[in-house]
């Protein structure tokens, strides 16, 4: 098996312009050790959400490849991707992405309902995971009776409800004020640390991006290896 647990090798990504193509991914490469916690920096338009998505198999690279543990992910069959990527990966978004309609605890369980659990140990695992993150006296609220602090901690559980190995977070203290920013800062350490998981971040946020072993900072679709700091 591979030592690493997530590979990207010479991945580009293009989109259609008009009548051409623009390359915003020219052949970027990562290697990601189990338990590493990285933070993607660049400016806006770098291709860094563009580039957590390809790792996280939400969309597909125009070239190259990306391994999880050794297997290369995008022979696998659309259906086999999912469910990988269900059982494997957490994800939070800057603007946490949860369900309107449904109620907090409802959000937190749905991907383990989806993905076959049971009813009763879906919302087991939901209430633990909200209690852990402090949330308990919330679970009946819905998204838009939360602050944005709290829907973060909700995305947060809900992106740890199928345990997954390597969790991605874009921008997710991007529509934070100061306090709540730290609070979510601390939160993804805290429960990699609790979880020995794979921690990718993309964050504007400098003083965020500091507390990161490794930063990697995207410039013209490639590494600006002058800002790549490994420890
Ligand atoms: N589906 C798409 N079709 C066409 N162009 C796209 C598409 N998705 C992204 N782009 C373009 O690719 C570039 C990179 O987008 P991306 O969202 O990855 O940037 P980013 O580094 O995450 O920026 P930000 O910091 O503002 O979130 C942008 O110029 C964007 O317009
Ligand atoms: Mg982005």
């Amino acid at each position: 098996m591979s030592e690493f647990v997530l590979e990207a090798q010479g991945i580009k990504k293009s989109f259609s312009q008009g009548a051409g193509e623009l390359e915003i991914l020219k052949g970027l490469s990562i290697k990601v050790k189990e338990n590493d916690d990285i933070c993607i920096v660049g400016s806006s338009g770098a291709g860094k959400s563009t580039f957590l998505h390809i790792l996280g198999t939400l969309d597909v690279p125009s070239e190259g490849k990306v391994f999880y543990r050794g297997e290369d992910l995008f022979i696998k069959s659309d259906k086999d991707l999912a469910r990988f990527r269900n059982n494997e990966l957490g994800f939070v978004f800057q603007f946490h992405h949860l369900m309107n309609e449904f109620d907090v605890l409802e959000n937190v369980m749905m991907p383990a309902f989806i993905a076959g659990q049971s009813k009763k140990d879906s919302k087991d695992r939901a209430r633990q995971l909200l209690e852990q993150l402090g949330m308990t006296s919330r679970i009946t609220h819905f998204p838009s009776q939360l602050s944005g602090g709290e829907k973060q901690r909700v995305a947060i559980a809900r992106s740890l409800v199928m345990n997954p190995r390597v969790l991605f977070a874009d921008e997710p203290t991007g529509n934070l004020d100061k306090t709540n920013s730290l609070m979510v800062q601390d939160l993804l350490f805290q429960v990699k640390e609790e979880r020995n998981l794979t921690l990718i971040v993309v964050t504007h946020d400098t003083s965020f991006a500091k507390k990161f072993s490794n930063v990697y900072e995207m410039k013209d679709g490639l590494w600006d290896i002058d800002s790549v700091v490994q420890e």
